[in-house]
């Protein structure tokens, strides 16, 4: 619901109200972002009532009394804005600040004029409120299909200089999210200078905040780190790789410093875009604190001439009092409803083999057919041809851009494999990089203009390749045509989109000198049509995002890609931290997560077969792995995990998710997903390392019917003897040598039990309580019941609704 007069607005939700009001001024106050201002029945009335009565409107006007900050001019040095409006901008909460105007904190918008002035001071004008939620014209935005968005836009103009800024603002009732906008339009007959235009700026009547944010790198993604700033700037940014890389998420947390998982403020944000990326939350030390999120201002600028307006991405904005489970649930239904599309948005996602760890760049036809047979055996519906099936690429020293196919390795082409493929009753799939070129490969040969280098100077090696000039539309409708062929005759229904190196030597070939600051923007905004066009024309490919792993892992791309791949790492237990990570921010849906063989590639640690699935159970499953070199044994477990997954696929997709509080600084961790209508819950205990006698374990449910019974049980399952090592004497008539091969025999023929829980408790004691479960091992009192969980175990645990 948007109430909007002209002097006072406010943006609400059922849990979420965001309120400000224009000023004599005619600046823009922020008032409030955070938990309703009204009573549930209330904001049902005026949902209902947009035309507000006049007790209506007399209750808003008390509450924004109430609430309003006073006003008083600074002291000492401060500056007042004007004679007329002796309000110190400095000390206010604002919906936006420019820079130069006494505000002198972090500015929203930097211009520099065609005189040289830099200082900038938008002032209101007007506004509209509209039903339904526009799409951003040159960028990937949210969207609604349920009716129920409305969006405000706050007009401002900077009038000495003809300058506009339109402030666009959309609630989306039904996930308690509020997005925000910006675009700037150029009036005069001179150029201006755009040195930043930041998406949305949101003050905070309280410093001492907590800024939680997500970095890594390579094979090391979302690590969920926090800083208090209580005075001064906390930054999390992207500042020059070119995309929202591993580095640093775009999606940060703002928090009372006690938020925990269930408990407490705390407002997400998001940006819906993939490159250089900059939020911070600064403080004045004492009374004010403000956050900003936006395209990263450092090495970015844009000459917008006369008549023409630029962008700034959609940010998304999630507040909750529940905790940070609260506002990632939030975020989780606005990305599956708002932002993913298409013919796969509510589609169960297949499971997939993958050749890349099977294979590398050294396969056949014949292997690759082996491996899909053994996939198909196993129940796996997706077979996935990774790198190395074009050109001469043998390694990744060539190839890119050659997107043909190397005929020693695929006689018949694509489509001839893909044949093969759908023959053996499984999806195909096919991967591709296509912003990328090879020094060595016929596209450079024909087109060394169309990377992107400065010319007649060295180059800064990445991965043996370079980027296309995407600023370049050539190059797009290029990669268009090239990709189209491909995806039309190769009998194609899955495409894994990578893109494996950061941006260095930025420079666009085909722009002039004085437009270089807009190359990585154009660089997106002309991915951005390549993506739209071919997924436009292929609706039904199910498109997965990779760059590199979990770079790029953002909303601009998941506009476009249904999934992303969610790092290179596939070793379980640095999973469990990884997917811990996205989760706050991206729905299990959104992530693809593989079984791989141990010892792990990245990592050589040896975790066991269950954690590695339950593991990637919590997302889009799949396995990298050469299934041709396992024993029967090993394919029949993975034959029942396909079906397991199978049977609970809708809801470790799509269920509700939720973390549990870890323990033991992380040692212990705990996830549920629950069903859309609460009837069924799947729930993970992960324990990294071994504590002697530590036998307690206690798992949390959360999410379901509060006051309805619910049966809690594990699987049954066996252990194999030789996790026991020599302790297999202590119930041997004979002395077993550990790890001799009298011990592996005695493995095959005798499997212990392992312990199984199955009992009924209500809802409420699932999520508050929890169940205690059959102690762990701890070397004495060893029977049936014990929970035999070493270095890395895991168990999957049910609730179903009886
Ligand atoms: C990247 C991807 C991997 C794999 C390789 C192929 O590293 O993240 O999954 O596709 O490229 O070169």
């Amino acid at each position: 619901m948007i109430y909007a007069d002209g002097r006072l607005f406010l943006l609400q939700t059922a849990n979420t109200s965001y309120m400000f009001r224009k000023l004599e001024s005619g600046h823009m106050e922020h008032l409030h972002f955070g938990a309703s201002l009204f009573s549930k029945d209330k904001y049902e009335k005026m949902r209902k009532e947009l035309d507000l009565e006049a007790a209506d409107k007399e209750l808003l006007a008390k509450i924004e009394k109430a609430i309003a900050p006073k006003h008083y001019s600074g002291g000492g040095n401060m500056n007042n804005y004007s004679d007329e409006h002796s309000i110190c901008l400095e000390l206010m909460g604002l919906e936006m600040s420019s820079f130069g105007k006494g505000d002198i904190r972090e500015p929203m918008v930097e211009l520099t004029y065609a005189d040289g002035n830099t200082t900038v001071d938008f002032i209101y004008y007007d506004y509209e409120v509209k039903d339904g939620k526009r799409a951003l014209e040159t960028l990937p935005s949210s969207y609604d299909d349920t009716n129920k968005a409305q969006q405000l836009i706050i007009k401002l103009s900077d009038k000495e200089y003809a300058t506009r800024l339109d402030l666009i603002y959309t609630v989306f009732p039904d996930c308690d999210v509020i997005t925000r906008s910006a675009v700037l339009y150029n009036d005069s007959d001179n150029p201006v200078r755009i040195d930043r235009l930041l998406s949305a700026s949101v003050d905070f009547y309280e410093t001492g905040l907590l800024f939680t944010s997500f970095h890594g790198r390579w094979a090391y993604e979302m690590q969920k780190r926090s800083s208090l700033c209580k005075a001064g700037k906390v930054v999390c940014e992207e500042l020059a790789a070119g995309e929202s890389g591993s580095r640093s998420n775009p999606f940060v947390i703002v928090s009372a410093e006690d938020t925990t998982e269930d408990s407490g403020e705390c407002c997400g944000f998001n940006l819906i875009y993939s490159g250089n990326h900059y939020e911070a939350l600064s403080s004045n030390g004492s009374s004010i604190s403000r956050f900003v999120t936006g395209i990263q201002p450092a090495g970015f600028c844009w000459t917008l001439s006369k008549g023409e307006s630029l962008e700034a991405p959609e940010a998304v904005m999630a507040y909750s009092k529940e905790g940070f489970n609260g506002m990632s649930r939030n975020m989780h239904r606005f990305v599956r409803k708002h932002v993913v599309r298409g013919t796969w948005r509510d589609k169960e996602r297949p499971i997939l083999i993958n050749s890349w760890e099977a294979n590398y760049f050294n396969f056949t036809q014949g292997s690759l057919l082996s491996l899909a047979k053994e996939a198909k055996n196993c129940g796996i519906e997706l077979f996935v041809m990774d790198d190395g099936w074009f050109g001469r690429r043998d390694d990744d020293k060539s190839s890119l851009g050659d997107w043909y196919p190397n005929t020693k390795k695929l006689p018949h082409g694509v489509n001839g494999l893909s044949e093969k493929i759908h023959d053996i009753g499984l999806k195909f799939g096919i991967w591709v990089e296509p912003e990328m070129i090879s020094e060595d490969s016929d596209l450079y040969r024909a087109h060394p203009d169309w990377a992107m280098r400065i010319p007649g100077k060295p180059h800064s090696p990445g991965r043996n390749q370079m980027i296309l000039d995407l600023a370049n539309p050539e190059v797009c409708d290029h990669i268009i045509t090239v990709l189209s062929d491909l995806f039309e005759t190769g009998g194609i229904d899955y495409v894994k989109w990578d893109m494996n190196r950061n941006e260095s030597d930025v420079y666009s070939p085909y722009l002039p000198p004085l437009r270089q600051g807009e190359t990585s923007y154009r660089y997106m905004t002309g991915l951005y049509r390549i993506l739209s066009a071919l997924t436009e024309k292929f609706p039904d490919i199910l498109f997965e995002g990779c760059a590199s792993g979990g770079n790029r892992f953002d909303l601009g791309m998941l506009c476009y890609f249904s999934q992303i791949w969610g790092s290179d790492d596939t070793d379980a237990s640095e999973r469990v931290d990884i997917q811990t990570g996205y989760s706050y921010a991206y729905p299990p849906v959104t992530v693809s997560s593989h079984v791989s063989s141990v010892p792990n590639q990245q990592t050589l640690r040896v975790t066991p077969r269950e954690t590695r699935f339950n593991v990637a159970a919590f997302a889009n499953l799949g396995y990298e792995c050469n299934l041709c070199d396992m024993d029967q044994a090993t394919l029949d477990e993975v034959k029942k995990q396909v079906l397991l997954y199978k049977e609970w696929r809708s809801i470790f997709q799509n269920g509700r998710f939720y973390r549990g509080e870890t323990v033991d600084n992380g040692n212990v961790v705990t996830w549920n997903v629950v069903s859309a209508d609460g009837s069924a819950s799947a729930g993970m205990m992960f324990r990294r390392l071994v504590v002697a006698n530590d036998q307690r374990g206690v798992l949390k449910m959360h999410g379901l019917e509060g006051d309805k019974k619910y049966r809690f049980y594990s699987l049954p399952f066996k252990m194999d003897v030789r996790l026991f090592g020599d302790l297999i004497n202590m119930i041997s008539p004979v002395h077993v040598k550990n790890g001799s091969m009298i011990h592996d025999i005695i493995s095959r023929f005798v499997k212990l039990d392992g312990e199984h829980e199955d009992t009924v408790t209500f809802g409420d004691a699932l999520d508050l309580a929890g169940v205690e479960l059959s102690p762990a091992y701890s070397s004495t009192g060893f029977n049936e019941r014990t929970r035999v969980f070493p270095d890395f175990a895991s168990r999957l645990y049910f609730a179903q609704k009886l």
